[in-house]
């Protein structure tokens, strides 16, 4: 099993080219169920997109890769299209459910495994089956599989979620695309990534608009045969590679951002005594001496990201006094806390809250990543501990950061695989 080896301590200082957005990829992708010839680029070449693919090519559509372009390019002609995602698929990468909304919009019919738990909580996905019946769906339950039908396909609806969910609104906005009459949805997701998304089906044709967190999707049946989308920064890699810049930078420059939709985590490391030079489309991150304490909750966009918790906790370490973190979203998300004590850390986490007091000297040990965003504040820890840190288990690592190591390892981090 591959491990991470780091040095840390070393300063860092040079230019990270942010990738393609993971989380903005994985919808589209599904969307493309609906396409006829897409051609994606700016697109992350990591292992959850894989498995998407790999989805996808098992339904029947036929994807080219086209890697150095960073690019894919998807048809989707076949007529022997299978409506079915199977376990083997759906389990290591819950996205692969975002299929059931095109399915069941396209060909009104969809087989898809329940994606059962993963490690930072339960993760139902009752809120999708919610809007779905409300979309006219027939949906039931048999063998660890969802299945749900629409023989007259779907109609319209004026759905309300009682929670916030990005999983749960990609789906409703994807069954709606070409479903009859006007849907609205409320109390929508609004992250980036779903605007990417609506970008992406309005260029298909569809006729989508957002108003504060009420979505109102205009039933389209006509689609356009090509279209080529570029995918949107992915702002949880530019946060996480702030981050390492602000515990142990020189000067990091950023590109290929845009700095509007990071503006509140800009913000907040601001506030911490991070220093940040912010233009329109690149920001640069210099060496900052005084961390300060804070506070912080997860929210939903534009509020503080669940998927950047872990990281912003490593620089809490850093800051002199009491900072807390309150993670809103999920139930079990503070697995890398102990990993973080054995490193040196002083942190205390009591149900949804976590109490960290700073400053904490962290050296370097053998420590286990436990899910994606965990195994980054791993990451983040070893560059600025002192000594070698080996990190096991980072097979989560893969799922999500692109070049990981050779981002760094430019940056002139002493970061090796073995
Ligand atoms: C997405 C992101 C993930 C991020 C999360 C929150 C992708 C591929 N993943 O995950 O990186 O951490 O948003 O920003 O984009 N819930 C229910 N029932 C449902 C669906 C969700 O109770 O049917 C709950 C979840 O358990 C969780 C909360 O709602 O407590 C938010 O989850 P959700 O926004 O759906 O997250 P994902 O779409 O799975």
């Amino acid at each position: 099993m591959q491990k991470l080896l780091i040095n840390g301590k070393k300063e860092l200082s040079g230019k990270i080219s942010i990738s393609g957005s993971k989380n903005a990829t994985l919808p589209i992708l599904a969307a493309t169920i609906l396409s006829e010839k897409v051609r994606l680029s700016n697109v992350p070449f990591v292992k959850d997109i894989y498995t998407m693919i790999d989805l996808l090519k098992f339904i029947g559509l036929n994807i080219k890769i086209l890697k150095k372009k960073k690019s894919i390019e998807i048809i989707n002609s076949n007529k022997k299209i299978k409506t079915l995602a199977p376990y083997k698929l759906v389990k290591t990468m819950r996205a692969g459910v975002l299929v059931l909304g095109p399915l069941l919009a396209k060909y009104k019919k969809a087989k898809i495994s329940l994606p059962g738990g993963c490690a930072i909580g339960t993760r139902p996905v009752d809120l999708h089956l919610f809007a779905l019946k409300k979309l006219g769906a027939k949906i039931k339950i048999r063998n660890g599989y969802i299945i749900a039908e629409a023989k007259n396909g779907l109609k319209a609806a004026r759905i309300s979620f009682p929670t916030i969910s990005v999983g749960a609104t990609e789906n409703a906005v994807l069954a709606s695309f070409n479903a009859e009459g006007t849907t609205v949805l409320k109390n929508c997701a609004v992250e980036p990534e779903i605007l990417d998304l609506i970008k992406f089906l309005n260029s298909l044709g569809g006729k989508i608009k957002i108003k504060g967190r009420k979505i109102i999707i205009y039933g389209q049946k006509r689609i356009k045969i090509k279209i080529n989308h570029n995918i949107i920064f992915d702002r949880i890699e530019l946060g996480t590679y702030m981050i390492a810049a602000a515990l142990i930078g020189k000067k990091i420059k950023f590109d290929k951002i845009n700095t509007k939709i990071v503006k509140n985590e800009i913000m907040i490391l601001k506030k911490m005594g991070v220093k940040i030079k912010d233009k329109k489309f690149y920001l640069e991150v210099l060496k900052s001496m005084n961390i300060k304490k804070t506070e912080i909750s997860t929210k939903p966009y534009p509020g503080f990201p669940t998927d950047l918790q872990a990281q912003l906790m490593v620089l809490m370490t850093r800051a002199k006094g009491i900072s807390k973190i309150r993670e809103n979203i999920f139930e079990n998300r503070f697995m890398h806390v102990p990993e973080l004590k054995r490193m040196g850390a002083n942190i205390k986490v009591d149900s949804k809250i976590a109490t960290i007091k700073g400053p904490s000297k962290l050296t370097g040990a053998e420590v286990m990543a436990t899910d994606l965003r965990a195994s980054v504040s791993l990451v983040l820890a070893g560059l600025v501990a002192e000594n070698r840190t080996i990190i096991n288990r980072i097979y989560h690592l893969d799922r999500g950061y692109e070049n990981l190591e050779k981002k760094l390892k430019k940056c002139n981090a002493r970061i090796k695989r073995i």
